[in-house]
């Protein structure tokens, strides 16, 4: 699919539909509408008095383009206009993108605001993206060219558009592939064989060099499949000086609860366990391909968690990469026994701010619904700073606390932590674990995306993978880039 943009008049613009968002609080007798309603013979303002158009967040009316040079006008709702933030209009031009992909092939997006450029092109690329990978005849979108109607140039906020819809989706992909393709092996050869020719750095701990990271072979001990920590590093040229982020990414390829089963109903989404450590990639894709100036190292511990007689036994001790041992009471809270390892092992390679992405706990749906990702994490400045990141990149972000208190629930008799703080606080215990395993000094931020990364089925998205945590990844990289 080819990214173009133009600026001018949109009535002026060739293609096989022109889409137009519309506000519920909008005006047909001002700006591009009052072009646009001139062309159509001035039909569109008695449509919306009528309702047939409507304003109203992921609405659809597919008209002939009467004066227009496209062939049709596709208007889309995208909810009031003070409302109208970059997700806002993501959403709008993603149900755009839902419509129109099967059956045209030049599609053009009218801005309502040079700023929406970015956020239409992740949109429209977002919103035609289709999970059939496997199926013998996929849906295939029609569409070759997409062209973003500006007042002003917005190439280059198109490009950024491109590079960051498509990581999301590349993030959406390794997390759809199934858990017998989708392997640890298979997520750090999909890393190499995508991030190398960016530029990135990628190096693949295997075998003998996981010696010391006990909670990670501690999960992987069921398994047959063999562990892996993937290590990155961009390291562009012309870096800001004293600032290297570390990211963190979980990646449980397949999550069976381990010896602690989950029940069946509770499985059937575990390939998505290593969603995590598709973000952390992803990020890592669109902030080489957008070539941030800023020092960026990531490490994904990938692993499966299977029940065997090999399998990791409740009551276990694990010795950690950090030297601290945890008693396993539950082997299905494996994810912050991987991620503690490798939070431990990043923090000696030179970073000083650290995030992590993790599916962790089914606990933070139970706080946050399936709308927002839990921010948890110290000191609260750069919490702050996450948050900001996110709220930029149009992400749904929300912080949840952890005070002192909470490191009680993960006392053990017989080791120095256990890896389950009971029922209340879920999310928030599970933070506390890994709150354990990062050096004091380099502020840190866990993002539990359980509830976020899978979703079902909205006008904008199909249902699946979504891509969660992606795009504040790339924001908060952007943004240590330019911070002053
Ligand atoms: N991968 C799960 C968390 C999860 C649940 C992700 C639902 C996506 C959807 C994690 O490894 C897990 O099983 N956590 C347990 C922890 C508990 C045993 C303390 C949970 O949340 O139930
Ligand atoms: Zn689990
Ligand atoms: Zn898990």
């Amino acid at each position: 699919m080819e990214i173009k943009a133009t600026k001018g008049n949109p009535t002026d613009v060739a293609a096989d539909v022109l889409v137009v968002p519309l506000f519920t609080d909008d005006a047909v007798n001002r700006g591009p509408l009052k072009d646009i309603d001139r062309a159509l013979d001035g039909a569109l303002g008695p449509a919306i008095e009528r309702g047939e158009v409507q304003g109203k967040a992921n609405e659809v009316a597919v008209w002939p383009a009467g004066g227009l040079q496209s062939d049709r006008v596709l208007f889309v709702g995208a909810g009031a206009k003070r409302e109208a933030d970059v997700e806002a209009m993501r959403r709008a031009y993603g149900t755009a993108a839902r419509r129109v992909k099967g059956a045209y092939e030049s599609v053009a997006l009218l801005l309502r605001n040079d700023t929406h450029a970015r956020s239409a092109v992740e949109g429209f690329l977002t919103g035609a993206y289709e999970p059939d990978l496997l199926k013998a005849e996929r849906k295939e979108s029609r569409v070759r060219s997409v062209t973003v109607v500006g007042a002003e140039d917005v190439r280059r906020q198109a490009e950024a558009g491109r590079i960051v819809g498509e990581s999301v989706n590349w993030a959406r992909e390794l997390v759809t592939l199934p858990p017998n393709d989708m392997t640890p092996t298979a997520l750090a050869d999909a890393a190499t064989e995508t991030l190398v020719p960016l530029g990135v750095k990628v190096e693949v701990l295997t075998g003998d060099q996981l010696a010391r990271f006990g909670g990670l072979r501690g999960v992987a001990q069921g398994s047959s499949e063999p562990p892996v920590l993937i290590t990155m590093s961009w390291e562009p040229g012309r870096a800001r000086k004293g600032t290297t982020l570390g990211l963190v990414g979980k990646g449980v390829t397949f999550d069976s609860g381990g010896l602690s089963l989950k029940p069946s109903e509770g499985m059937e989404t575990m390939k998505a366990d290593m969603a995590g450590a598709a973000a952390v990639l992803a990020a890592m894709r669109a902030i080489a391909a957008l070539k941030l100036p800023v020092r960026v190292r990531a490490a994904c511990p990938a692993t499966e968690n299977m029940p065997s007689g090999t399998a990791t036994r409740v009551g276990d001790v694990l010795r950690m990469y950090s030297g601290k041992t945890v008693e396993v009471l539950n082997t299905d809270a494996e994810g912050r026994l991987i991620l503690a390892d490798a939070l431990a092992w990043l923090a000696e390679q030179g970073v000083t701010h650290m995030a992590d992405a993790a599916t962790l706990t089914g606990a933070v749906q139970i706080a946050l619904g399936n709308v927002a990702f839990g921010v948890f994490g110290r000191p609260d400045r750069w919490v702050d700073q996450v948050l900001r990141s996110a709220r930029a990149s149009g992400e749904r972000a929300w912080p949840l606390p952890l005070y002192p208190e909470y490191r009680e629930q993960l006392r053990s008799d017989v080791a120095d932590v256990k890896n389950v703080g009971g029922r209340p606080g879920g999310a928030i215990t599970a933070a506390t674990f890994l709150a354990g395993f990062v050096p004091d000094e380099i502020p840190w931020a866990h993002l539990d995306i359980a509830a976020t990364a899978w979703q079902d089925a909205k006008p904008y998205r199909a249902k699946g993978a979504t891509g969660s945590a992606v795009r504040t990844f790339v924001q908060l990289a952007s943004d240590l880039a330019s911070a002053k």
